[in-house]
């Protein structure tokens, strides 16, 4: 876990680093993997972020797209010591940025909003990665945030050979899984204090060692106005999508009591 002092260390090193490459530029072409094609929805200054993480040492070089939806792309990069990294692209070319500033505004840990499509969306980066690393801070089951630059969040990779665990969505569930799901909910509010907020059988991998939550983007502070509004929601979506597979749950409003007690 990077500490706040130790990566304000590591963003030195790397604005000293960039100094010693800025003859040495490296270029669009020498951030993807050569063997793969990718697409070109990177805008200039995000290439620019990739070239700083390479030469950072955070990844080696971008493998191809795993994810992609309005706000964000996830990319599976790869580290010098050969370990897959996911890369969870904040696009600055999207609108919809614009609609998220209710789960921004009224969280005390952003007070302060800067206008601007790209520091709403670095805010939003920024606020993942804090998210996350609350999660792995409390032990709830997450994907382990590496680093933080500008729009581009590090993320451990949670699959094999650069294919995604499979989520909820597209898999067997039992009771199991379930209970599973509800304690994670539990852990965010009770442990990590916040309420994930687009909690779902798509934001959740089931692997070997369980169940993983991510996409934190949305996640609030509990003492955020909404919160609890989240956290009925959540209890919500996640119930109902268990018993459309044909599961007996418990009353969601009963959760929510015992969660918010
Ligand atoms: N840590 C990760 N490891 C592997 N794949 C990931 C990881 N995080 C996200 N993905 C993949 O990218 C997709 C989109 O990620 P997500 O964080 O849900 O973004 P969005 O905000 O677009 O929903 C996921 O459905 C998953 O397939
Ligand atoms: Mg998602």
């Amino acid at each position: 876990m990077l500490s706040e002092e130790l990566g304000n260390k590591m963003t030195k090193r790397i604005d000293h680093k960039l100094l010693a490459n800025e003859r040495k530029r490296i270029s669009q072409k020498d951030v993807f993997n050569k063997r793969k094609v990718f697409d070109d929805v990177l805008d200039k200054t995000t290439i620019m972020t990739l070239s700083r993480l390479i030469s950072s040492g955070v990844i080696s070089y971008v493998n191809g797209v795993v994810g992609s939806g309005k706000e964000s792309k996830v990319y599976w990069a790869v580290d010098p010591a050969g370990r897959d990294i996911a890369l969870k692209i904040y696009l600055v070319t999207t609108l919809n940025f614009k609609q998220k500033r209710t789960y921004l505004l009224g969280d005390p840990r952003f007070s302060r909003i800067k206008k601007g499509t790209r520091n709403m969306v670095e805010l939003w980066a920024k606020k993942e990665f804090r998210n996350l690393k609350q999660c792995a801070n409390n032990g709830v089951p997450s994907a382990k945030p590496i680093y933080l630059l500008k729009n581009v969040l590090a993320l451990e990779f949670i699959g094999k050979n650069g294919v995604p665990a499979k989520r909820l969505v597209e898999i067997e569930v039992d009771y199991n899984d379930y209970k599973n799901a509800i304690s994670i909910i539990t852990q965010l509010y009770k442990n990590a204090k916040l309420v994930h907020a687009d909690f779902s059988e798509y934001n959740l991998f089931k692997t070997e060692r369980g169940l993983i939550v991510f996409d934190l983007g949305s996640a609030v502070d509990v003492r955020h106005q909404k919160a609890k509004e989240f956290l009925e929601r959540d209890i919500n979506n996640i119930s109902r999508f268990f018993v459309k597979r044909g599961l007996v749950v418990e009353n969601p409003s009963d959760i929510f009591s015992r969660i918010t007690k």
